[in-house]
């Protein structure tokens, strides 16, 4: 068995509309061919984009570009690709991150595309190249979103739900993966060892040659986005295998709900939801992912029942669960999602051999900044918070455009953007060692505690949050 790959994704996010562009790594493109003498895009198109690999035919990098079709367009998904790949060849710009807006002329498209959006190339935003339109080959992902939202199996007895299911991509998932702020290019490791996982299998390679598995691991403290992670890769990988895979669908397994207090039927739920697993694993077509949330909550069940402390049903409902999953990881059309709060090793058999693992962090300075960001400017964007100046909606500085402003701040104009960016970047300072799950709740609990909340200033807004800041903090640490 090959050594598992650790990745960390606890440094910095790029900031979603970053002051980046795109080339590939020299490993995949030689840098010759990408790196650019050309100007760069101005910030507002400057952005990132997903680079998944060179075309070997012509060293173009491939590019990927999600199409989402409005949910009553009843258009071929065929068509839509040609009309977005003649449009985008139409569009001599540079590839950037962020959405594609639809020309006005193009009926077709407007009619049935809600959005088309370029994705996924923060990796490469340290290589401040650009990445022009005849580097780039464009693959178009087209994608409706399911609106069922989850299916339950629910419990006998108004036990707890056994699993959850949802048909992918869901809206409910929609945005997810762009929300999720970490060390530049991490997400996108992620989804390419998911991705080579699912193509290896595809292809056919020999497993006694080539060693690999589709078992991801994300492990940390709680509250890091590891649960919401597994959730959004689902949905990428649904959306990039679409041709692939007629359908996805993501199960999620509430491991606490077969230790209920029914330890006699437990057995019986574990056999029903893998007689559900499996029929849908039969079907080639199908793309299945299981996500098993916290599993150390097995592995400590297990150890109580063999210790005695707790009633020994328990072990076989746990073993049964165990022996499913590892049957089930020789399925080609199956991943397999686990999280951990635990950093240390966890003795269950399929995943202490994910090949798949990733280490979850706290955020850094960085990513506390974007995330607190992103909150602020949905809270300008919904008009809870207003600017003293009127006028349109202030922009706050990404981070790295406040960095640099911050490092001559001469450059910087006196037109509030950099005074709001200035104060968040303090709060975020501040928030060294809060999860993201807190920093997303910071702007609240701060609205909460302004004098005036139906009329509430963006200035004046930043220093309660920086005092909320404070105080959550120093409550962290008790
Ligand atoms: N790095 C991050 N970037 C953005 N949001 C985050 C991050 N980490 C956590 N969050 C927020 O916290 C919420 C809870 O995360 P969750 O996936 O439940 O964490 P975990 O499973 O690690 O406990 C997420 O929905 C997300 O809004
Ligand atoms: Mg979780």
């Amino acid at each position: 068995m090959s050594a598992p790959m650790e990745i960390s994704f606890s440094a910095p996010p790029p900031p979603p509309d970053a002051a980046c562009t795109v080339v590939a790594t020299p490993a995949l493109v030689p840098a010759a061919a990408v790196s650019s003498s050309s100007p760069s895009p101005p910030p507002q198109q400057q952005q990132a984009a997903a680079v998944v690999a060179p075309s070997p035919a012509d060293d173009k990098v491939l590019v990927s570009v999600e199409v989402l079709l409005h949910a009553t367009s009843a258009a071929r998904h065929s068509d839509v690709q040609a009309a977005v790949e003649r449009m985008l060849e139409a569009r001599s710009l540079s590839y950037v991150d962020g959405p594609v807006p639809i020309p006005a002329d193009n009926s077709f498209l407007i009619e049935n595309v809600k959005k088309i959006q370029i994705c996924d190339t923060d990796e490469w935003v340290e290589n401040h190249k650009v990445l022009l339109f005849w580097q780039v080959k464009p693959v178009v992902h087209v994608f409706q979103l399911s609106e069922d939202g989850p299916g339950e199996e629910p419990g006998e007895d108004d036990t707890l739900s056994t699993f959850n299911e949802w048909a992918l991509p869901a809206k409910e998932f929609d945005g997810l993966w762009e929300s999720l702020l970490y060390e530049v290019g991490l997400k996108q490791r992620l989804l390419r060892y998911a991705a080579s996982a699912l193509l290896f299998t595809e292809r056919g390679v020999d497993p006694c040659l080539v060693s690999w598995n589709r078992i991801v691991l994300l492990h940390g403290p709680p509250g890091t986005g590891k649960t919401s992670l597994c959730k959004a890769l689902a949905q990428k990988l649904s959306i990039r295998f679409k041709s692939r895979y007629s359908m996805c669908q993501l199960i999620e397994v509430n491991a606490h709900s077969l230790f209920s207090k029914w330890f006699s039927e437990s057995g019986k739920l574990v056999a029903k939801l893998f007689q559900k697993i499996q029929e849908m694993v039969e079907e080639e077509s199908n793309l299945v992912f299981v996500l098993i949330d916290e599993v150390e909550s097995l592995a400590a069940a297990r150890q109580a029942a063999i210790s005695g402390s707790e009633p020994s049903d328990s072990i076989r409902v746990v073993n049964a669960l165990l022996t499913q999953m590892d049957k089930l990881k020789s399925w080609p059309n199956v991943i397999i999602l686990t999280t951990s709060n635990i950093t240390t090793a966890i003795d269950i058999a399929f995943v202490d051999r994910a090949d798949i693992k990733a280490y979850v962090g706290p955020p850094t300075l960085q990513a506390r900044y974007e995330i607190l960001r992103s909150c602020i400017q949905e809270l300008l964007r919904v008009g809870i918070l207003t600017y003293p100046q009127g006028g349109s909606v202030p922009c706050i500085l990404n981070y790295s455009t406040l960095r640099e402003k911050q490092h001559c701040p001469e450059a910087a104009e006196p037109n509030g953007s950099f005074h709001l960016s200035s104060l968040l970047y303090e709060a975020a300072e501040l928030c060294e060692g809060l999860s993201g799950r807190s920093l997303r709740k910071l702007p609240f609990l701060a609205h909460a505690s302004v004098a005036n909340p139906s009329c509430c200033d963006a200035s004046t807004f930043m220093h309660t949050l920086i005092q909320t800041a404070k105080r959550e903090i120093s409550e962290s640490r008790g």
